[in-house]
């Protein structure tokens, strides 16, 4: 408990973990290329970033884009902020949230493309509003992110990836790709050799790793 006391206090004096309580939260509400990154590159955002791993790799390779981790646990963020800190990360930052309050982090139009790697599946029936592929987020999904930008997810768990393809034919999006096993497909070098904790977890327990990408349609479906 001390040590993650001390995690949320070294948060709250970090420049690259942004949260609810500091002024820099609303502040940066499309304004983040302008007021954080002090440049125009393209605004990348994880979702569930728990760590950073993924939003970490991807920084390390594209040093002209910007990165947001998005994650309600201060104690794992505080992992990133330490990484990018000591790395010289300076396009990183981390944004303590709950995902459902994305719209008032950011806005409409602001993100460039957004990763979803291994979101909790959330299996019962009465949780599905928690799923982040479930309606209610690709609606939130669809506001924030430019035309043309995609949205990517990862996962192993079977149910909710086919229940995010169900989702998905009844919604207005171009572009689907996807694979039941990312590791025996043609879409491996989407992700630039990256492994989360919970892809290597995962892996280690034998399961296939299914992946999928679209983007939002920019004309509202007629019908
Ligand atoms: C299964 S972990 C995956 C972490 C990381 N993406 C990985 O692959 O190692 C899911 C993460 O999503 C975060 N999370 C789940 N629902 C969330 C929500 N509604 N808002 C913010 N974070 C959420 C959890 O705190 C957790 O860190």
């Amino acid at each position: 408990m001390r040590k993650k006391l001390q995690r949320f206090a070294d948060n709250a004096k970090r420049r690259n973990v942004i949260e609810l309580s500091k002024a820099s939260h609303t502040h940066l509400q499309g304004r983040w290329r302008a007021d954080y990154f002090n440049n125009k590159n393209d605004l990348v955002v994880e979702l569930g970033c728990g760590k950073g791993a993924y939003t970490l790799g991807l920084a390390q390779q594209f040093p002209y884009k910007n990165f947001v981790g998005v994650d309600i646990k201060g104690a794992r963020l505080w992992v990133g902020s330490s990484y990018a800190l000591a790395h010289g990360l300076c396009q990183v930052a981390f944004l303590r949230t709950k995902i459902e309050q994305l719209d008032q982090c950011f806005a409409p139009g602001e993100i460039s493309e957004l990763h979803i790697p291994f979101p909790d599946p959330r299996p019962r029936d009465r949780d599905e509003k928690h799923r982040l592929t479930s309606p209610r987020f690709l609606a939130l999904y669809r506001q924030l992110i430019q035309p043309g930008g995609y949205v990517h997810l990862k996962t192993d768990d079977t149910g909710l990836f086919a229940y995010t393809l169900e989702v998905l034919r009844v919604q207005p999006i171009s572009s689907l790709v996807y694979t039941e096993d990312l590791y025996q497909s043609e879409w491996l070098a989407a992700h630039y050799g990256i492994q989360t904790d919970y892809e290597r977890k995962f892996l280690a327990q034998g399961a296939a790793i299914k992946y999928l990408r679209f983007s939002f349609d920019t004309v509202e479906p007629t019908g």
